[in-house]
């Protein structure tokens, strides 16, 4: 086993910092030894408050440094397919946050690149490595509900990314309900066969989106292979707090996933009791971002492959391209390049 991976993280935004900071004090055999972001003074400001030797505006300068091993990559979604190929060709691990890349013949092109170039590279699809969704995945492989019949999944988040990150995420299906894609497939041990999807602005302030041919509420019904059923809703409008759920109905039960709670407390006043929720993807996904990234050092140090693959970023990112263009046709969408399934009717 390794000793430690050397790693550079590159992007330094929302979720950026987070990863870097895990790699920096909380993950045994990771090393942060540079990060990069072009942001004017961001990276050499997180350099410093995380004690990082070295700091660069160019992804280049981590890609051509024979002192690292590994790249995480968190830059916007539409620089992922040259970062992964760059990183891959220079012999460097990868780990990438969702969207694998923004199209289907990027994500081909990447996995090809990777396997010539004998690396690593696990997906960010956190919610596999969440204690909830762990145990809901044990539970059900273990025969609990039976039979999986039916996916639900909620995914509300009400904090509206900027302009500028809206223009370059690819759309609600393909930067938010990507997530409960993958989950659906990884609960279900199952290949989605169809999706039919539908969508709005359903809040004026949004408006702007319709310049990007987003919706802030979008809504995936989905068959898979088995004949298995499932629904997906997705929306950034939630004016309460970050919302996600997920249930699995089977043969013999149910399980359910999430319960919105931050505290584990609740109050009680004269009819009524309340508690307080969650309200943002960093709270929420806080030890399932800190625990995927063990997972990534771990898997490099051990020379395994991880649970998250880039062939599962390339599945998930089929389903959500399927998705986004059942949304602009108003057609279900069969899936592309799966063996034949059997005829299910949406
Ligand atoms: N897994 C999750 O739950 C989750 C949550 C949020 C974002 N994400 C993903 O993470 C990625 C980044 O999202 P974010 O919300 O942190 O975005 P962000 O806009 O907050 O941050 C992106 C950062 O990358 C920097 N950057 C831009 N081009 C760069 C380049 N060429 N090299 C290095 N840095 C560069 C920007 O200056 C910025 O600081 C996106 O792909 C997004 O889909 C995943």
């Amino acid at each position: 086993m390794k000793e430690f991976i050397r790693c550079a993280v590159l992007g330094l935004g929302r979720l950026g910092y987070w990863h870097a900071e895990n790699l920096a004090t909380k993950i045994e055999g990771a090393k942060l030894v540079k990060v990069v972001d072009p942001l004017q003074g961001r990276a050499e400001q997180v350099a410093r408050e995380l004690n990082v030797d070295k700091w660069s505006h160019d992804p280049m300068t981590a890609f051509e440094d024979e002192h690292i091993d590994a790249v995480i990559i968190v830059t916007p979604t539409s620089t992922h397919a040259e970062m992964i190929k760059l990183a891959a060709r220079h012999g460097k691990h990868v780990f990438v946050e969702k969207p694998l890349t923004q199209k289907l013949e990027e994500a081909d092109e990447v996995l090809q690149v990777i396997a010539e170039n004998k690396i690593t590279c696990q997906v960010g699809f956190m919610r596999r490595f969440d204690p909830a969704y762990v145990e809901a995945k044990r539970r059900i492989e273990a025969g609990d509900i039976g039979t999986p019949l039916y996916f639900k999944a909620v995914s509300r988040d009400g904090n509206v990314p900027p302009e500028e990150f809206i223009k370059y995420s690819g759309g609600i299906f393909l930067d938010v309900a990507i997530h409960d894609y993958d989950i659906a497939r990884f609960l279900m041990n199952d290949e989605i066969y169809s999706v039919q999807s539908s969508g709005n602005i359903l809040m004026e302030s949004n408006r702007l989106m319709e310049k990007y041919k987003d919706i802030d509420q979008g809504l995936s019904q989905i068959r898979f292979k088995s004949g298995a059923a499932g629904d997906i809703e997705t929306m950034r409008i939630s004016s309460y707090g970050y919302d996600i759920r997920g249930e699995v109905v089977g043969t013999d039960g149910a399980i359910q996933i999430g319960s919105m709670r931050n505290n584990d407390v609740r109050i009680f006043k004269k009819n009524e009791s309340s508690h307080d929720l969650v309200q943002d993807f960093p709270t929420r996904f806080k030890n399932a971002y800190l625990l995927e990234m063990i997972h990534f050092i771990t898997a490099l140090r051990k020379g395994e492959q991880p649970l998250c693959t880039a062939l599962d970023g390339k599945r998930a990112l089929e389903i959500a391209i399927a998705a986004t263009r059942s949304f602009n046709n108003g057609c279900p969408v069969l899936l592309r390049n799966q063996e034949k399934y059997k005829e299910v009717m949406l």
